[in-house]
């Protein structure tokens, strides 16, 4: 069943691709048992390394692929079952995606106007004007002016494209933008700036977030709960906080401890963890599981793992 508290409600999603042909043909689970829900307004932070399945997962959920299995929900309706046209508009008047790449992902030979005015002209905005007005007025909020309005995506810089991808992205007023990797393609000094915009167009707009990066350094200041992912399997959901004073999963904590510190006295003696899974874990006799170790706060263990997280907690 869903739950009301939630916008959305990923359950036990799964996503296959397959691979190489006839007998080396393989299987590759890009998505594997994923389950977690944001509630309206939240953001929630999706972090793992790159081929963990991040992009897989997002996409999935707006339908660009279909599910392997599992189930998807937007505000109690379930979204991952056979696509029909109503569907297909359900999601388009309510998901929006913007994506890594902002280079790829325009079109070259159309102008700024016609990219972001695109999603209204699809959902049927037959004026000029008004589709005019709307983009102009789109176009400052996202810090563009008026003028790039008749120009072409290669005239812009990384940083202005990706204000362009957010443009279109909220033109239709979307209520969930799942933002993948928005930033890592651009120069760290760009980053801010960006990150900065899609904060104040969520407050502005009352939008919930799915904010997917491949470190947990981009996500830690503004995200309110945090999915980690590994391997397409989530290990850890935690609150922001939780997440970082008290990661319990040794993937999390290996990610942690790659993030820089702006201190030079402690950053030197920070020390990288790496993750083994082989011999992090003893999943020989006792099979992993999520488990909420205290509110809000999941990780995926086994029983004796449980019970060494439960005491490291003071539970
Ligand atoms: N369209 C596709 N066809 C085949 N394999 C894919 C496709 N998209 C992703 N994969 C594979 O699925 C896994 C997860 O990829 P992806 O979701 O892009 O990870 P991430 O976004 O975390 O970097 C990887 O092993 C990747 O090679
Ligand atoms: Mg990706």
């Amino acid at each position: 069943m869903a739950d009301a508290e939630y916008i959305l409600e990923v359950k036990h999603l799964c996503q296959t691709f397959e691979s190489g042909r006839g007998r080396k043909k393989i299987t590759v689970k890009a998505v594997d048992d994923v389950s977690f829900s944001i509630r309206p307004s939240e953001t929630f932070g999706l972090v793992g390394e790159s081929g963990c399945g991040k992009t897989t997962t997002g996409r999935t959920i707006i339908r660009l692929y279909d599910p392997a299995s599992g189930q998807v929900f937007f505000n109690g309706r379930e979204i991952s079952g056979r696509m029909t046209g109503e569907l297909r508009r359900y999601l388009t008047d309510n998901i929006a995606m913007i994506f890594q790449d902002p280079i790829e992902s325009l079109n070259p030979r159309m102008t700024i106007e016609e990219i972001i005015g695109e999603g209204l002209r699809v959902r049927g905005v037959k004026d000029k004007q008004e589709i005019r007005r709307r983009v102009n007025e789109m176009l400052c909020k996202v810090g563009l002016t008026q003028e790039h309005a008749t120009r072409y995506p290669h005239e812009f810089s990384g940083g202005q494209r990706q204000r362009i991808g957010i443009a279109r992205a909220m033109i239709t007023q979307p209520k969930l933008i799942i933002a993948d990797e928005p930033v890592s393609a651009l120069d760290v000094s760009i980053q801010a700036q960006v990150i900065n915009l899609l904060n104040d167009l969520k407050e502005e707009m009352g939008l919930t977030v799915l904010f997917i990066a491949h470190n947990l350094s981009v996500v830690k200041y503004f995200s309110d709960r945090i999915g980690v992912m590994y391997f397409g399997k989530l290990v850890e959901v935690a609150r922001g906080d939780d997440l970082y004073k008290k990661p319990l999963h040794p993937y999390t904590r290996s990610l942690l401890s790659a993030i820089p510190e702006p201190n030079p006295f402690t950053e030197r003696s920070r020390r990288r963890i790496d993750y083994d899974p082989k011999t992090a874990h003893d999943y020989s006799r006792e099979s992993p599981r999520m488990v909420e170790i205290e509110q809000e706060h999941f990780v995926y263990c086994s029983p004796s793992e449980e019970a060494a997280y439960q005491k490291q907690l003071g539970l």
